[in-house]
Formats: structure tokens, sequence, C-alpha cells
């Protein structure tokens, strides 16, 4: 006779065993992938990047000028520049003072008029933005433009100086004669410095002009003069993006009409761009930027020439005459829309016409006689409303009559649904728009819940371009949402929805992209920076997987007959890649426990191994930071035993497994 004891152990066991047994069919998930064709193409465009200058991502950022306010253009003339003995602007007899001349026929207007009664009392310093960051063991390019009025000025000399003083290069050059001359020199930093300044002081005694004053690093990207930050390009260059968007999101549209981004204002000379307000200088209350303005150095010749260097399709946003409609939604009447139209046009000669074409001439005496071969254009960024509707059509007519194989970008608002969207839809349907905008900030759940929004889209209309998501940890605008594994995770289960719906979706980004440490004002994005040094997010490391395993033709996987879409906890999507021959299977496990797959492979034989990439943390709130990448995708090879492809997917992760 069995003990009480005895029978409780015996029901025990049994019931962990079968508790387990049970836990192992939940976490074991049957696959089916077929690789028959779909006839649905990945097109090269899928995984692009979207660009703006917000969060210092221009000036301060991947323009590598490191001279906040270089030619004294700001509203406020000296902001960035300070004179430590001059205690006010008039005659200062113990050192020297600076005021601001403005010559209203010019583009660049302002400069400096430098008066100096006591050499070894006047300094001028720059405090960059937000500190100037130089390498040990780099050079620097120092130049800046000076008249000699009067006097006897004899040498100007430059320093770049520690935060407590410490010089750790100086430079010095004679002044010549009368007139405006450009002046040039080296400096070759002692040490690595995050937040360096610039210090100025002069030889003798005497009134000069000075403008231009610029700094730049000689190693950047391809080595250009005046060119950009090496290490953020070659992250952007990283993620094999199939188009560049550029300048924007509402930078595009401008507070004001007359803050609006005109491209034509950003192109020819450095010297004689027009600065301009940066629209995120007071966008937001909780982080107000007021030295943040535009100085056009990265301009739309910059943008073609990086779209190139990328191996991107360019794809320029323009205004249509409405000003943000979050800020004073100011409307250029439609019999005054002419000139907005004919930019337009005319960007499109910049880009394409031959060097006998106006524009294209133009481009040519810029250095870049090719033409850039754009294939699209945006109209507007995100508006709303029939006074979008109305103005987009003239657009479309005018930019199809003249250039009709350029595809042309419309949007659907801010909102991925709800009344503005759902109109913007209906009318863009009707119209025949080729390519629709659409833009998601959302929480991760809303990402997750999403995976499957275009398997119900209709196949005939528009094409989508989802220009702009990220999920948001706390909510849309607020300061403290991170870019953290959790947010990564979501978008990586929403991103399969997307390849899966390659039919309909032709065009995704990430927004925004870059922001500096010290000098955001949106949080998350793509890629953080400082001034020396910059890193990767989780969720760069979602988007360069998905684009750096695009395949080209869309194949399917399933569960039990049906398209994976978060039943589970798991989402997936499939592609192969023609050009090597390989099948890429993308799986999001967003349990917390590990999961194991088998895939049945029909119409497919898989070699005897495969290429398993796993992205995954512990934690959901984990991040990437300066210190440490913790984050990252991790390769190994996995042996196929009678062609089996069985895979154990940990929790919370992302697996891409590529078999030949
Ligand atoms: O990406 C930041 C902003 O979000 C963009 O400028 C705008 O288009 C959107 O509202």
């Amino acid at each position: 006779m069995k003990t009480k004891s005895k029978i409780f152990a015996t029901t025990f066991s049994l019931s962990v065993a079968f508790f387990s047994a049970q836990n192992e069919n939940v976490n074991k998930h049957f696959l089916d992938l077929d690789g028959t064709s779909t006839n649905i193409k990945i097109q090269p465009t899928m995984y692009g990047i979207f660009f703006e200058d917000i969060n210092f991502a221009a000036d301060g950022g991947l323009y590598a000028e490191l001279i906040k306010n270089r030619s004294f253009e700001f509203d406020e003339p000296l902001t960035g520049w300070k004179q430590p003995n001059t205690k006010t602007l008039s005659p200062n007899l113990d050192s020297g003072f600076l005021t601001i001349i403005t010559d209203k026929s010019k583009t660049n207007k302002n400069y400096a008029r430098i008066t100096v009664w006591n050499d070894k009392n006047y300094s001028l310093e720059n405090e960059g933005f937000r500190g100037i960051g130089l390498h040990q063991g780099e050079k620097y390019d120092f130049s800046f433009n000076l008249e000699n009025i009067s006097g006897n000025i004899s040498a100007v000399n430059a320093s770049l100086v520690e935060e407590n003083g410490k010089v750790i290069s100086a430079v010095s050059t004679i002044i010549k004669g009368g007139g405006w001359q450009k002046y040039s020199l080296v400096f070759a930093p002692k040490s690595t410095v995050e937040k360096a300044k610039l210090q100025l002081t002069f030889t003798g005694k005497g009134v000069v002009n000075m403008d231009m004053i610029s700094l730049f690093p000689q190693d950047t990207w391809k080595g250009r003069k005046g060119g950009m930050r090496k290490d953020l390009v070659q992250k952007l260059y990283d993620l094999q993006p199939g188009f560049l968007r550029f300048p924007g999101g509402c930078i595009v549209e401008g507070r004001t009409l007359a803050e609006r981004y005109q491209w034509k204002k950003t192109i020819g000379k450095v010297e004689d761009r027009e600065n301009l307000i940066n629209k995120w200088n007071n966008g937001f209350a909780h982080r107000l930027t007021p030295d943040y303005w535009q100085s056009f150095g990265l301009g739309f010749f910059e943008y073609f020439q990086l779209s190139e260097d990328l191996g991107a399709e360019p794809l320029p946003i323009l205004s249509c005459g409405m000003a943000c409609q979050f800020n004073t939604a100011e409307l250029v009447k439609m019999e005054d829309l002419n000139p907005y139209v004919q930019d337009a046009l005319d960007l499109i000669e910049f880009a394409n016409g031959d060097s006998n074409t106006k524009w294209g001439k133009i481009r040519t005496e810029m250095g870049h006689p090719k033409p850039f071969n754009m294939k699209y254009i945006g109209v507007g960024n995100e508006q709303w409303g029939e006074d979008y509707i109305e103005r987009y059509k003239v657009f479309e007519t005018a930019i199809h009559d003249k250039y009709p194989n350029i595809q042309i970008i419309s949007g659907s608002g801010p909102s991925p649904d709800g009344e503005f969207f759902d109109y913007g839809w209906k009318e863009l349907k009707k119209l025949n728009a080729q390519i629709v905008d659409e833009h998601y900030y959302n929480s991760p759940d809303w990402f997750l819940k999403n995976a499957d929004r275009y398997d119900k889209y209709d196949r005939r209309g528009p094409k989508v371009f989802a220009g702009e998501y990220a999920a948001q940890s706390v909510g849309v605008v607020k300061p403290d949402n991170k870019n953290n594994w959790q947010t990564a995770l979501s978008e990586a289960a929403f991103m399969t929805g997307l390849e899966r719906n390659a039919d309909v979706v032709t065009m995704t980004s990430y927004a925004p992209l870059l922001a500096h440490a010290d000098g955001w004002q949106w949080t998350p994005d793509l890629i953080w920076f400082n001034n020396l040094k910059s890193y990767a997010t989780p969720n760069y490391y979602v988007q360069k997987l998905f684009s750096n395993n695009k395949g080209t033709d869309l194949i399917k996987i399933f569960e039990n007959g049906k398209v994976l879409t978060g039943q589970n906890n798991l989402y997936a999507s499939a592609v192969k890649d023609s050009k090597n021959g390989e099948t890429i299977i993308k799986i999001v496990n967003s349990n917390a426990v590990q999961t194991s797959v088998e895939i049945n492979p029909k119409n497919i034989k898989p070699g005897n191994k495969m290429t398993k990439i796993i992205l995954t943390s512990s934690g959901l709130s984990d991040e990437n930071n300066f210190q440490t990448e913790n984050i990252k995708p991790v390769e190994e090879t996995q042996v196929l035993k009678k062609g089996k492809i069985s895979v154990d997917i940990p929790a919370n992760s992302l697996i891409i497994l590529k078999i030949k």
C-alpha cells in the first residue's frame, strides 16, 4: 500500500513532467518555409535613411565645421563668441572690442570689426558646438578671412585651449596688406579633448575685419576639405541605405513660410550661403536651443553627393507652400504657388539636367558634371487637410508634365490613423498618387500589435513610404524616451510586417537619425554622438540587420498556414537573395522565454550549414552608450543535420538565418 507521502511525491513528479512537456510544446514551433517565388520584389529602396537637421545633426554633427556662428550671422551675432577681457562693447582702452558690420547687399551679410587697444589683454573666443572636439594625432584646417583696416596689427595668433586654459595647439600668421584675404593654418593638437575652445589674440594695435572663421578636421569622410564627420558617415554607409531622404522633417516646412527650407539658398560657394534660424531652435520649451542655426554648409549639393557616396537614391522633400501645421500653419495662396512649384522643377534640373541647362550648369560648376540621376521627389513633409491636397495637385501636374518619370512622394499627415490620415489617403488614392508617406511615433506595444498593418492594405492603391517611425518608450516628444532594447525589438517585429508586404511598402526609414548628446531636442534617435565619438543604438542594429539582409524576392513563411504577426509572440518574414542564392529568414521572439523553432523548407534545398545572427539583450530597458555597445549582432554558424532547420531563439530577440 502506498503511503500518503509517496502518493503525493508521484503525483507531484507527474505533474512537473506534464508541465514541462506542455511548456516544451508551447515553446516549440513548426514553421513552413516555401521557396516558391511570390513574384514580389524587395525594392532596393526598401530600407533607407531619413536625415533632418534636428539635434545638431548637421551643424555641430555631420557637417564637420567646429566653429559655431563662424560668420556672425545669428540673430544675436555674438552667439558662441566671447571677449573675456571686454566688459562692454564700447571702446575699452584696456583690451579691445568687437562690433558687427552689416552689408545688406550680401547673403552672408555680417562680419566682425575688431579693434585692439591693448594686445596683451584682448582675446576673442569661440565655444564650438557644446565645445570643440579634438583628437590627438589628427590635423585641423583653420582659416579666416581678414581685412586690415588701420593701425599696426602684424599677426593673428590662434590657440586651441582646454576648459582650464591649457593650450593644446597654437599657430600664428603674419597679416599682409589691405583688402580681404583668406589665411589658412593647420593645428596639430597634443591631446584629445572633448570640449576645447578656440582663442584668438592679435599682435599690435589697430583695426581688422574678420569673417568665416572656420576649423575643420582634415580627416573627413573621403578626405573632402570642409567635409563631413567620418565616423558618422561611416555609420550611415554601413546601413547600406536604399535612399537618403533630406532635409527633413518639419524643417522643410519651417515655423513660418519665410523660415522654410529653400534649396537654392544652400548651393554655390559655402561663404555665400545665407544662414537661417533652425526650426528646432525653440521647438520645445523643455529643450530650448537658442544657439541652433543653419549655416547650410551641408546643403543640397552635399546631400546629393552624400547619397551618391552611400549608394542611396536621393530623395529630397520640398515645401509645398504650407508652413508647419503644428506652428503657424501659414499658407501660400493658390495664385502665389508658382515659385514653389518652380523650385521643384528647377531642383530636378539641378540634379538631372545636363551642363547646358541653367541649373545643371551650376551643379557642373560645383564639381559634378555627371547628373545625380534623381528619381524621387517629395511634395510637402507632414501636411494634412484640403489645403494640402489642393496644392499637391498643382505640383503633381507640373512635375509629371515636364518629368513623367519622376516618382512623387505625397504625405498622409503626422499620424498613422484618424481623420486627417483617412482623408489624405482617400483623396490621394483618387488622384492615383504614386507613393504615400506615413509617419508613426508610437508605443512599443503599438508596434507589436501593428505588425499586420499592411497585410490589410489595398494592393492596387499607391505604394507606401513608411517615412518616419520609431517606438517611443515613454511617449511622443517626451524627453525621457530611450533607445532601449524594448523599442528596438518592437520595431524589429513591426519590420517583419513591412518586409512581408514589400509589394505595398517600398520605402521605409527610422526617424530621427542623429542626435548630439549635449544638443538634442528630440529623443529617441538612431545614432548618438558627442564631439569625439558616436555610438549605434539597438534600433540602429535592427535597421542594419534588415537592410543588410533585405534580399531581392519575398518568399513565404507560415505557422499552421498563417503568416506570423505576433501569435505566441512570434513574428517572421523571409526573402531570397537572387544575387548570391541565399535564403534569409527573420524571426522576432518577443516572449520572455526561449523558443525553439523547426522550419520545414519546401522548394528549397538547404546546404549543410547556416549563418545565425542574433540581436538580443537580457533586459528590455538595456541601452547602448558611449562606453559600450552591449546590444549588437552576434554571428555564428550552425550545422544543419539532414537539411533540418532547427533553431533556439533566445527570449526577446531578433534572429536572422541565412541559408545557402
Ligand atoms: O522626426 C522628428 C519630426 O517628427 C519631424 O521633423 C516631423 O516630420 C515629425 O513630426
